[in-house]
């Protein structure tokens, strides 16, 4: 190994672990054998210890996304110690933005993520979400929706339960009721927040119009929608549209499901249950040709001497000041790896050259399910006697 390699391995070592290495001392968090570098000079400072602001809500510049803390994508169930060692040493690292919701487990999301904040829940930003149909008694989840006024304040007591807490810090719809208005959903959240049980909402995946009525109705915190190199459908309307009315973004699946990471290659096949297998974009037919933004990633990161999670991630970053993505993993390594993104900054020329990079790959297929593309984008309806904005 040459010294000029050893010298990049260990760049990227660090950069994968870079907030453990500055926050630990500061923080009292514990070493791993993943900090094994510790004594070369060249570390990067903690990334997850930058802060930005969703509205007026401030949080680390990378969150953590917890979904997957019950069961993974591939179907496997994570050690639920683990989990909690996860999302403490995240907070270690400075993360303070955990993201979650009622329908991941259905339930039991919530209770791992209640768990494992209990020790610092005063330090950090709660973000869960609402609007599945999940029945209150049981936790099945029921066909459609449910955003009713009185069903959303159920939901929130509940949650209130399984979190450990007396509020949350940032409620989601999921997605839009097509048979409430999104006025009385408004309404809801209001007498909510009076009570103290939210402090701050937000919107997933809503038609535009919707966003536009939610927020007269009461100013929104932010947006969640799927957001990434692999799915950039956001750039053409909501961004602008979040960028006018100052409300923040935060990209659900940034690392591309798991693809911009470079985990996935032309071989992958999904196992049954796992939805990836049922998203074209990673179809036999059009994973090779995906796979350009794969390659790209890995030219950039050895560019930055970087991971390509966190190339991916840091572009996000590089978009607006007011994006914060919320990367899922239930890997210690992976972690530490996503936090370690806001460490790669880019020129703006090489900004430039990266977007026009991206923006030359047509990514092929469809992001997810016709079924499931079907709750996305949808307008609530208007409430009577309401005349059109
Ligand atoms: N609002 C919504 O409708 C919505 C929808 C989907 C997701 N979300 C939120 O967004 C969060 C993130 O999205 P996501 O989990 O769907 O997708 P993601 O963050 O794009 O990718 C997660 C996948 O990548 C893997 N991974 C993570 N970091 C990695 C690394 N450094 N190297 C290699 N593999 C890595 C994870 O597996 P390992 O566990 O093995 O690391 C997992 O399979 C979720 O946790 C959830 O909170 C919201």
């Amino acid at each position: 190994m040459t010294s000029e390699t050893k010298n990049t391995l260990n760049r990227r070592t660090l950069l994968g672990v870079a907030g453990g290495i500055v926050a630990a001392p500061l923080l009292g968090g514990c070493a791993t054998p993943a900090f094994a570098d510790q004594g070369t000079p060249q570390h990067q400072p903690a990334a997850a210890s930058g802060r930005r602001k969703l509205g007026s809500l401030e949080v680390s510049s990378v969150g953590l996304g917890v979904q997957n803390m019950s069961r993974t994508y591939h179907t496997t169930i994570p050690s639920r110690p683990e989990m909690h060692n996860i999302i403490r040493t995240a907070f270690d690292r400075g993360v303070t933005f955990y993201d979650a919701a009622e329908a991941y487990g259905p339930w039991e999301v919530e209770r791992i993520l209640g768990e494992g904040v209990k020790p610092f829940r005063d330090k950090i930003v709660i973000a869960t979400k609402f609007g599945w149909n999940i029945d209150q008694q049981s936790g099945r989840r029921l066909p459609g929706l449910n955003s009713r006024p009185e069903h959303i304040r159920q939901v929130v007591d509940n949650m209130l339960k399984r979190l450990q807490t007396d509020r949350i810090d940032l409620l989601y719809q999921h997605r839009v009721d097509p048979q409430v208005p999104i006025e009385d959903v408004a309404g809801a959240i209001k007498d909510l927040l009076t009570q103290g049980k939210v402090l701050h909402w937000g919107l997933c995946e809503m038609g535009l119009n919707t966003l536009r009525r939610a927020h007269a109705e009461l100013p929104v915190t932010a947006v969640q929608n799927e957001y990434s190199m692999l799915w950039r459908g956001p750039e053409k309307a909501v961004l602008p549209v979040c960028e006018e009315l100052g409300i923040g973004f935060v990209p659900w699946s940034p690392l591309g499901v798991g693809f911009l990471t470079g985990a996935i290659d032309e071989q992958t096949r999904f196992a049954p249950g796992d939805i990836r297998g049922n998203e074209t974009r990673f179809s036999p037919e059009n994973l090779p040709h995906n796979l350009a933004l794969v390659v790209l990633l890995k030219q950039w990161a050895e560019r930055k001497q970087a991971r390509p999670a966190q190339v991916a991630l840091a572009w996000l970053m590089e978009q607006k000041p007011w994006i914060v993505p919320i990367p899922g993993t239930t890997q210690m390594a992976h972690m530490l790896e996503n936090i370690g993104a806001s460490a790669v900054r880019f020129t703006p020329a090489e900004a430039a050259e990266l977007n026009r990079a991206v923006r030359a790959i047509e990514v092929r297929g469809a992001r997810l399910p016709a079924a499931v593309q079907a709750f996305s984008d949808v307008e609530a309806p208007r409430k009577s006697g309401r005349s059109p904005s």
